[in-house]
């Protein structure tokens, strides 16, 4: 049999500080009911102002995924590092990371996929070990939303969704039948780019943006250059989302990916044992259930606790689900994401 890749260990990480609905109304007109209605969420994690970053958060999980893994960090030997808050323009998270875990200097990849991060950054994780070039990958998704949110009530159909948080895996090869990631599936569209994103600070001098009917960003200024003062003044440097054609969007995709995966495995619905999807909005994970008839036993979400950690969600979802008993040795389980690019993908695997 050829070399597959198993998750040898997993961890997660989310900061103290909790932040509900409630707390949020004392920034914005927003309230809990609407919250949790369109969304599903009822509090969110912000990591602390100046003592945690996008780094030290991949850290904490990073730490707990290698010791489950029975290795210390001296053994990783490539990282990949899925975020799109990172706590430098450039470099990129990884390099942070191989530097604050001491790590040998082993190569070190940043992945700009959104929300689909993690599964791009599994998937790519997952072919360096099928080639036997590396035995220990650490998969990190980390995201410090907290710090480029706009909290005022212009701000609020985006930061309501949004929380801080990290999560890991260790990658190492198997060669059991019955175990490893079975198969990976990628995709991307960038006709939607511009629906869900952060424009500025950026190069893109309006080349993208000015044929686009963008209620929020109708001012020439935007993009003439890299960052100014009028950016600041308004809120341009906040990311902006169309949220009801992303929905629409995402709850075709998701379904799609998932169905690809098991198709090109052989596999049915009623094979999986877990579904865990992106947490981007309870009610899109709730009409892919739908959509696909999956038990709720089939599906975890834990977006109510967390709320949307973008490159993060999927780790800290699996890990939840994996330290409640949810995924035993064997099971079937599927990973799906759907954000920003538009990009989405799903991995397949067996625990
Ligand atoms: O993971 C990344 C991918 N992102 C997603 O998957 C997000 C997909 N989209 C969504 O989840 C939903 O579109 C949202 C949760 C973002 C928004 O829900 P919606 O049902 O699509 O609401 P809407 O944007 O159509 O807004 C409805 C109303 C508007 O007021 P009017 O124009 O009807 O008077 C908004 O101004 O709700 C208002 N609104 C809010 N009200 C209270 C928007 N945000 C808020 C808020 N609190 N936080």
């Amino acid at each position: 049999m050829s070399l597959r890749s198993k998750i040898a260990g997993i961890g997660m990480y989310v900061p103290k500080n909790v932040f509900t609905n409630n707390d949020l109304t004392k920034y914005m007109d927003t309230s809990d009911e609407w919250i949790t209605e369109r969304t599903g969420i009822k509090e969110r994690r912000f990591a602390d102002r100046s003592g945690e970053t996008t780094t030290t958060m991949a850290v904490e999980a990073s730490k707990i995924a290698i010791e489950r893994a029975g290795i210390t960090a001296q053994d990783i030997d490539f990282i990949v590092f899925a975020t799109l808050s990172p706590d430098y323009y450039f470099p990129g998270c990884g390099v942070l990371l191989q530097r604050a875990m001491g790590m040998k200097d082993v190569g070190a990849l940043d992945v700009r996929n959104q929300c689909s991060g993690f599964v791009y950054a599994l998937s790519t994780a997952d072919q360096f070990v099928r080639s036997g070039m590396y035995k220990n990958v650490l998969v990190v998704g980390s995201e410090k939303h907290s710090f480029g949110l706009d909290f005022s009530t212009r701000g609020r159909n985006v930061s309501v969704i949004f929380g801080d948080g990290a999560g890991a895996v260790v990658l190492q090869p198997t060669e059991e039948e019955d175990q490893g990631i079975l198969s990976t599936h990628l995709h991307s569209n960038g006709n939607g780019a511009e629906i869900l994103a952060m424009y500025n600070p950026g190069t893109h001098a309006n080349h993208w943006i000015k044929d686009q009917k963008l209620a929020d960003f109708d001012d020439a200024e935007i993009g003439e250059m890299f960052f100014s003062h009028a950016m600041i003044d308004n809120a341009q440097v906040f990311p902006f989302m169309d949220g009801p054609s992303v929905f629409k969007v995402a709850v075709e995709k998701f379904p799609a990916v998932i169905v690809e995966s098991l198709e090109a495995n052989n596999l049915k619905t009623t094979d999986l044992n877990l579904l865990v999807p992106h947490q981007a909005n309870l009610r899109i994970a709730q009409f892919v259930q739908k959509k696909l008839q999956l038990r709720d036993d089939q599906v975890f979400n834990n977006i109510q606790k967390y709320g949307n950690t973008t490159a993060a969600s999927i780790p800290i979802a699996l890990c939840e689900a994996w330290e409640q008993g949810r995924v035993n040795r064997g099971d079937l389980v599927c990973l799906a994401a759907f954000g920003s690019g538009f990009t989405w993908a799903s991995a397949l695997l067996r625990w």
